[in-house]
């Protein structure tokens, strides 16, 4: 088993990656502080994997809340049977929220252990790829608003990660690919040597080769971890480089409306158009681009825009942004591979291209 340290003083805490964490139960049990451990998960995940979970809870007062699966349910409604699950069966501050499923069951339960009883215990067990090396770590919680993708929600730090690989044998491979677009992602912002680690195993990591799996996981969960503790609350400007590709692709998940792309999907085909953004801005090499493109392309991730969302429409879209400050939108756009900067001093006329553009790099 690896551990890495999420380092946040005294709320600092481990994220565990192992094979078969889930059955041992002795992490989870370890890091439930109450009495009490209320299990969310939702109606794909807990079939496969509640009954796995639930002996490490015995000797506690427990019980699990069953959500509907789907993006689309990442809203002010799914978040509300949440509350009403806890208070209908009286579930007091000394609760340890268990967050089972990908993120956005982890999103959604960390939001709701931010704001019950003004802020209870959670754990989060993530059980996609994309939860494993992104979502699960760093304590962004939150749902969707008609209006925008992750406009509601709080900062809010689990207790532990517990990462069991072996959840990833029942990921279909479209999902597979979502996350392993958050794991390029890292390679692009600040880590050029897993980058080209990324391209010379590819293959393997598609082929859910166990030990490519568990180094992407741990390199990736190693750069969350660092970003995270040096800026935790996105007030410095470097955590907001993990959003390279997330202001275009959070506009095609609010237009085509949520579930229709998967996010990592969504962030891939995002991630090239900052890249050919960064070409126009003479920032970024028309190789690179290329090299970029060609990685997710290898992914089965897409590179090209959904047609169906106009220039003009993805700009209204993308207007609607946690990173807006005092009216200016605010974009990743890289340097180099392995290293992005936010910037509101790009060319509207080239971002207005770009957005115009329907064919690969
Ligand atoms: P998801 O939670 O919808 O999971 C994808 C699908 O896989 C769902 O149908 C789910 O039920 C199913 N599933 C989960 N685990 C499974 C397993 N082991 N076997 C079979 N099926 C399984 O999607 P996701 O990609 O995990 O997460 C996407 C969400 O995460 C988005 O809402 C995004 O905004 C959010 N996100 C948050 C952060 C953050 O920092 N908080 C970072 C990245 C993404
Ligand atoms: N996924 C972006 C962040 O955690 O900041």
């Amino acid at each position: 088993m690896d551990i890495i340290t999420v380092g946040l003083d005294e709320r600092s805490y481990p994220i565990y990656i192992g094979q078969g964490l889930l059955t041992d139960g002795s992490l989870l049990k370890k890091h439930i502080g109450g009495t009490s451990a209320m299990v969310v998960s939702n109606e794909v995940v807990a079939p496969l994997y509640l009954s796995a979970v639930e002996p490490a809870l015995h000797g506690l007062r427990h019980d699990a809340i069953i959500l509907p699966d789907g993006e689309q349910f990442k809203n002010i409604e799914t978040l509300n049977t949440i509350y009403t699950g806890l208070l209908g069966a009286r579930f007091d501050r000394g609760t340890t929220l268990v967050a089972l499923g990908g993120g956005v069951v982890g999103d959604m339960t960390g939001y709701a252990a931010a704001s019950y009883l003004r802020g209870v215990n959670f754990i989060q067990i993530p059980t996609t790829l994309l939860a494993q090396v992104d979502s699960s770590v760093g304590g962004k919680t939150g749902i969707n608003h008609p209006l925008g993708k992750n406009m509601i929600g709080a900062f809010y730090q689990p207790e532990c990660v517990l990462i069991d690989t072996d959840t990833l044998d029942t990921l279909d491979d479209r999902q597979l690919s979502a996350g392993i677009a958050e794991i390029i992602k890292y390679g692009l912002i600040r880590d050029a040597e897993f980058f080209e680690w990324l391209e010379a195993n590819m293959d393997k990591l598609l082929a859910r080769d166990p030990q490519a799996l568990v180094f992407a996981i741990r390199r990736s969960c190693e750069n969350k971890a660092a970003v995270v503790a040096a800026d935790e609350y996105e007030r410095s400007g470097q955590r907001a480089l993990l959003n390279l590709g997330h202001t275009f692709g959070h506009a095609i998940e609010t237009g085509l409306g949520y579930g229709e792309w998967l996010h990592g999907e969504a962030v891939a085909c995002g991630m090239v158009m900052a890249a050919q953004l960064s070409e126009r801005m003479d920032w970024l090499q028309h190789a690179d681009v290329a090299r970029l493109s060609e990685l997710i392309k290898r992914a089965r991730l897409p590179v090209v825009p959904p047609a169906s969302i106009s220039g003009e429409r993805f700009h209204e879209l993308m207007s609607i942004d946690k990173k807006v400050m005092d009216g200016q939108l605010r974009l990743i756009l890289l340097k180099a591979i392995g290293k992005a900067v936010m910037t509101a001093e790009y060319d509207p006329a080239a971002l207005h291209a770009i957005l115009d553009t329907r064919t690969a790099a």
